[in-house]
């Protein structure tokens, strides 16, 4: 990330999710003709989070920034900027921003926030990264310059397609400052972008059109570009090999986008398989599994990678890379797991899944892969400060359990906006109230 020479960086991150869930594996599997065991072990996703009536993504954003400032007991004057990663958006022109601080100051009063900016951003998955690397070098240039990024969505796709068991709804709010207690970033950054159409969603649609098996396929190639591109970078810098080692090997925890958690397994297997090229543990690969595919050997790029992906599924079951995987990668998917994808958040969700589960320890390095559909990836990279042992945890394991499983009528009729009221009524949380004749929306606090 392109940060001045300043300590900056997550001091704190606030976790919202619906309290509504539906269960991959009960009625949803058996209505959709599909083998649980395909969704656990073959997706990765458990449950996924569903948004109840009165929930859109913007009161998700309030709900996660109110947590974040009463975590930390700040005050609105405190911070300067809240800018808003989303592909939810609820205006086409309106900042979210804007409805969000009109929630938060329900509770501060009137016009608290009124010297703080916020803009929204848009670039899939990736929006809240881009965010982030913004308001750090905004935060790193003075002190006391505190800054919130907020990453919310809600992941639909239509019934009975093959994305439906790949959605979820959530927020993630970073805060960013100086001397940080979670991650001080690092300033190398390596970039990725190319037109595509995996994954996009046309003015006017509720759901996003996705050409599955080519979104993966996008992934692979934009992580696998930004990760060359963050190594030129970082070279000579904060990474240095040792001869015989890899870039990867100087991490304690890779973090990827998660949109269902077989996907970061896709996608650490192709990293690991181009890093370990020529170092002492793919000779044992090799006499496992035999050599790489040449692109030479196949009659067309159709036929290479094919044989490619059936190659990284056999190394994906050797003892090296099941043992690197577990180490550095699988720790970031337990809320994924849980939650679904929440796009732009899922990433920073990995952040709280390893948080929560006292996988961060100080000192550790940690490589951030950050993708977004159409498409853009970025890596960049930190160090776990030594104040981490100082940030509270945030009960998020327990509030999973206390969430209420959705009956799959329910989660039907929620999904295709049937419902006239909420699954539960909403209580302790900002909701929508609803849309006036001009479309303007109202939310309040429900106490
Ligand atoms: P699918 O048709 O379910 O895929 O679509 P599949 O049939 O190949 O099954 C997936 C895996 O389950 C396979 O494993 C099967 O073998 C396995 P593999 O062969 O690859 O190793 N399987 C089983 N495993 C255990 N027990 C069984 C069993 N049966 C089968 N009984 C797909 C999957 C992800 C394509 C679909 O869900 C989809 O289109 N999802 C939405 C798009 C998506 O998430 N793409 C990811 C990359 S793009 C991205 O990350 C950006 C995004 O977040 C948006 C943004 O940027 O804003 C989406």
């Amino acid at each position: 990330m392109s940060q001045p020479p300043n300590d900056v960086g997550i001091d704190d991150v606030a976790v919202h999710f619906p309290r509504l869930y539906l269960s991959t594996t009960g009625q949803f599997a058996a209505a959709r003709g599909l083998e649980p065991a395909k969704l656990v072990r073959g997706i990765g996703v458990e449950q996924m989070a569903v948004p109840d009536r009165h929930e859109d993504a913007a009161t998700m954003a309030a709900n996660a920034l109110l947590e974040l400032m009463q975590r930390n007991r700040l005050g609105p004057g405190d911070i300067g900027r809240i800018y808003i990663g989303t592909e939810s958006s609820v205006d086409e022109a309106k900042a979210m921003g804007t409805y969000v601080i009109g929630m938060l100051e329900r509770i501060y009063g009137r016009g608290s926030f009124s010297e703080c900016s916020t803009v929204e951003l848009k670039s899939a998955c990736i929006a809240a990264s881009y965010a982030l690397e913004n308001v750090s070098l905004w935060a790193g240039n003075k002190e006391g310059n505190i800054g919130v990024v907020i990453a919310t969505d809600i992941a639909r796709y239509s019934l009975n397609s093959p994305g439906e068991y790949t959605q979820g709804a959530g927020a993630v709010a970073l805060l960013v400052k100086r001397q940080p207690r979670m991650i001080s970033l690092d300033q190398e950054a390596g970039f990725f972008t190319r037109d595509e159409n995996d994954f996009f969603r046309p003015l006017g649609m509720k759901t996003a059109v996705v050409n599955g098996k080519h979104s993966n396929q996008c992934y692979l190639d934009a992580v696998e570009g930004a990760f060359a591109s963050y190594c030129r970078s970082a070279r000579g810098g904060p990474i240095c090999p040792p001869h015989g080692s890899a870039v990867t090997d100087a991490f304690d925890h890779i973090l990827m986008h998660i949109p269902y958690p077989r996907m970061v397994e896709y996608a650490a297997a192709s990293l690991f398989c181009q890093e370990w090229q020529g170092l002492d543990r793919w000779n044992s690969v090799e006499a496992q599994i035999g050599p790489l595919p040449r692109p030479g050997d196949f009659p067309g790029p159709a036929e290479y990678q094919e044989a490619s992906s059936q190659y990284q599924r056999r190394f994906a079951r050797t003892p090296e890379f099941i043992r690197a995987f577990s180490a550095k990668v699988e720790p970031s998917t337990l809320l994924s797991r849980r939650i679904g994808n929440i796009y732009t958040g899922s990433l920073y969700l990995g952040l709280a899944s390893l948080a929560e589960s006292g996988h961060l320890l100080a000192g550790q390095r940690c490589a951030f892969l950050s993708y977004g559909s159409g498409c853009s990836a970025m890596v960049f990279s930190g160090r776990v400060s030594r104040q981490i042992g100082d940030v509270p945890l945030r009960g998020l394991l327990k509030r999973l359990q206390e969430r209420s499983e959705l009956s799959l009528t329910d989660y039907e009729l929620l999904h295709e906006g049937a419902r006239s009221e909420s699954a539960i009524p909403p209580s302790g949380e900002f909701a929508l109230l609803g849309e006036d004749e001009q479309g303007y929306r109202h939310y309040d606090w429900a106490k």
